[in-house]
C-alpha cells in the first residue's frame, strides 16, 4: 500500500500502464489515421469525481480490517492488464473478437487445469462461479439424463437453483456436525434413489469445510455417480502447505473428478467477472456443438465460444488473469501459495483466541481462510442478537465482520452453558483472505475484545 493512499494507487504502475498503452497502439500504425468523436474532458473529469464520491460509500474491503465476506482487491498486474486491455475491448466469444485475448485464456486455463493436475482436458473461463456451475450442472444433465443431482444442504444455493433452471431433479444431502456432505445420509439416498452426479464442494462457502471425497469417491465404484467439484472458494488452497492431513487428503483426490469449478475472482487475485469450468473429459466438447451464423469465420482453430454457454464474454478478464499468472504462478512452493498458507495461519490464530475466551463459543477449526463463532449467551437465540449486537459494534469500531446463519449441531452449545432454544443460530464469520490478515490478527481481535466490551460480554 503506497502512503496516503489507502486504496493502493501506484503512480509507479499508472506509468507501467502508458508505457504499454503506447506499445499496444504501436501494433497498429499502418491504420489510416482517424480522429476518434471528442467528448468534453471536462464533463468527464466531473462526472469521474462524481463517481468517487459515490463509490466512497462502500466498506473497506481492501484493508485488512474488512474481514467480512469473501472480498478484496485484485492485484495490481490484474488491474493494470485489464485496463491495458480495454483499449482493444477483446470479446472472447471468438477468435474474430478477440484472437489473442482469446490464446491468452486458452493458456491461461491450462495453467488452472495445471494446478488440478489436468494436462488434458476442456475448460474456460466463466462471469464466475455460478455460470462455471451451471455448465458443469448442464453437461452433468447431458451425460445423466434424468438422473437426480445432489450436494450438501452446506453447497452454495446456486446449485438447487441452477438445478430449477435447468430443470434437473435435484436434491440435497444433510451436513454433518463439520459442515461436510454426512456420508451416511449419500448412501442412504444412493439406496433409494438413482444419482446421477454428487456435487462436491471443498471450501463452502459459510465456512470453509470441504466433502469428503476420498469417501464419496468409494461410494462412487459402488454406486457409479458422476462428481462435480464446486471448489470456487477453496480451490487455489490446493497450492497451501499446511493444510490439515485429512483436508489434503481431499485436494489430493480433486484430479479424479469429472468437473471442477474454481473462481480466478475468489483466490486467484482478479476482478469480479472471472470463474472457470474444467471438464476431465474433453469429449462433453459435443455438449455444446452448434453453428453460429456470423462468428467462427476467422480462423478454424477452435473458438472459445463453441464450448461455452455464454456468447460474448471479457477478452480483459482472460488478459489480467494470463498476466497475474505470468507474474504469480499457481504452483506449489510458490509466492501464491505462501499466500493462501499465510490466511490459514490467521484464521487459525484467530481461532486459537477465540476458542480460548470463555465470552465466546466457536465451532469446528477452520480447513481453510474462514472461522465462525458467537457469543457465549444464556440461549441461543439470545446469542443470535449478541451477535448482530457485536456485529455493529465492531463495525462503528472499524472492524467488518460477516454475519450467517447457521445449524446449530456446528457449534456445542450445552457446553458453553447455553439453553438450545432453536436449531440454528447467527454466529459472527470472518474470512481472512488477505494476506495482510495474518499481520493484524492481533490488531483484529483488540478491537474486537474492545467491542464485546462494549456490549456487555
Ligand atoms: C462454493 C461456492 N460456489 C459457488 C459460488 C458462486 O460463485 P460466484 O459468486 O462467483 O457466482 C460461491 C460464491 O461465494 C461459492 O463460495
Amino acid at each position: 500500500m503506497v502512503e496516503n493512499h489507502p486504496v493502493g494507487l501506484e503512480s509507479e504502475s499508472l506509468r507501467i500502464l502508458e508505457k504499454a498503452v503506447n506499445s499496444l497502439s504501436s501494433g497498429f500504425q499502418s491504420m489510416d489515421e482517424f480522429r476518434s468523436i471528442p467528448y468534453d474532458m471536462k464533463l468527464l473529469e466531473d462526472i469521474l469525481m462524481q463517481a468517487a464520491e459515490r463509490m466512497k460509500d462502500n466498506f473497506p474491503y481492501f484493508h485488512p480490517m474488512y474481514a467480512g465476506q469473501m472480498m478484496k482487491p485484485p492485484h495490481p498486474v490484474a488491474r493494470l492488464a485489464y485496463m491495458l486491455s480495454l483499449y482493444i475491448n477483446p470479446n472472447n466469444h471468438a477468435l474474430d473478437g478477440g484472437r489473442a485475448s482469446s490464446r491468452m485464456e486458452k493458456e491461461a486455463v491450462a495453467v488452472i487445469a495445471g494446478m488440478f493436475g489436468w494436462e488434458v482436458f476442456l475448460g474456460h473461463l466463466t462471469g464466475g462461479g455460478t455460470m462455471a456451475n451451471l455448465e458443469a450442472l448442464w453437461v452433468a444433465g447431458q451425460v445423466n439424463p434424468g438422473k437426480l443431482t445432489v450436494a450438501s444442504t452446506q453447497a452454495h444455493y446456486t446449485h438447487d437453483r441452477l438445478s430449477k433452471v435447468l430443470g434437473l431433479p435435484f436434491k440435497t444431502v444433510p451436513a454433518d456436525r463439520q459442515g461436510k456432505m454426512d456420508l451416511t445420509a449419500l448412501r442412504a439416498l444412493l439406496d433409494k434413489e438413482p444419482i446421477g452426479t454428487v456435487v462436491a464442494t471443498v471450501g463452502t462457502t459459510a465456512t470453509g469445510a470441504t466433502d469428503p471425497l476420498p469417501e464419496i469417491m468409494r461410494l462412487q465404484e459402488q454406486y457409479k455417480f458422476r462428481i462435480h467439484a464446486d471448489t470456487a472458494y477453496g480451490g487455489y488452497f490446493t497450492l497451501a502447505d499446511n493444510l490439515a492431513p485429512a483436508t489434503r487428503e481431499v485436494y489430493n483426490r480433486l484430479s479424479e473428478v469429472d468437473s471442477i469449478v474454481v473462481d480466478p475472482h475468489k483466490h486467484g487475485q482478479q476482478p469480479y467477472g472471472c470463474g472457470c469450468i474444467l471438464f476431465k473429459d474433453p469429449s462433453v466438447g459435443q455438449y455444446y456443438k452448434h453453428d453460429s451464423p456470423y462468428t467462427y469465420f476467422s480462423s478454424d482453430e477452435l473458438h472459445l465460444g463453441e464450448i461455452s454457454l455464454e456468447c460474448s464474454r471479457p477478452g480483459a478478464s482472460a488478459v489480467a488473469l494470463w498476466a497475474t499468472q505470468k507474474l504469480m504462478p499457481p504452483v506449489k512452493n510458490s509466492e501464491l501459495a505462501g499466500l493462501l498458507a499465510k490466511g490459514r495461519r490467521a484464521a487459525l490464530r484467530l481461532f486459537d483466541l477465540l476458542s480460548a475466551d470463555p465470552r465466546f463459543i466457536t465451532a469446528f477449526p477452520p480447513e481453510l481462510d474462514i472461522i465462525i463463532w458467537a457469543p457465549v449467551a444464556p440461549s441461543v437465540s439470545e446469542a443470535s442478537r449478541k451477535s448482530r449486537e457485536l456485529f455493529a459494534e465492531a463495525q462503528k469500531n472499524s472492524l467488518h465482520l460477516a454475519l450467517a446463519d447457521l445449524p446449530l449441531k456446528f457449534f456445542d452449545p450445552e457446553k458453553a452453558g447455553m439453553r438450545r432454544d432453536q436449531d440454528h443460530m447467527v454466529c459472527l464469520r470472518s474470512v481472512l483472505m488477505k494476506p495482510e490478515h495474518e499481520e493484524w490478527v492481533r490488531k483484529i481481535w483488540e478491537v474486537l475484545d474492545h467491542s464485546a466490551k462494549n456490549i456487555g460480554l
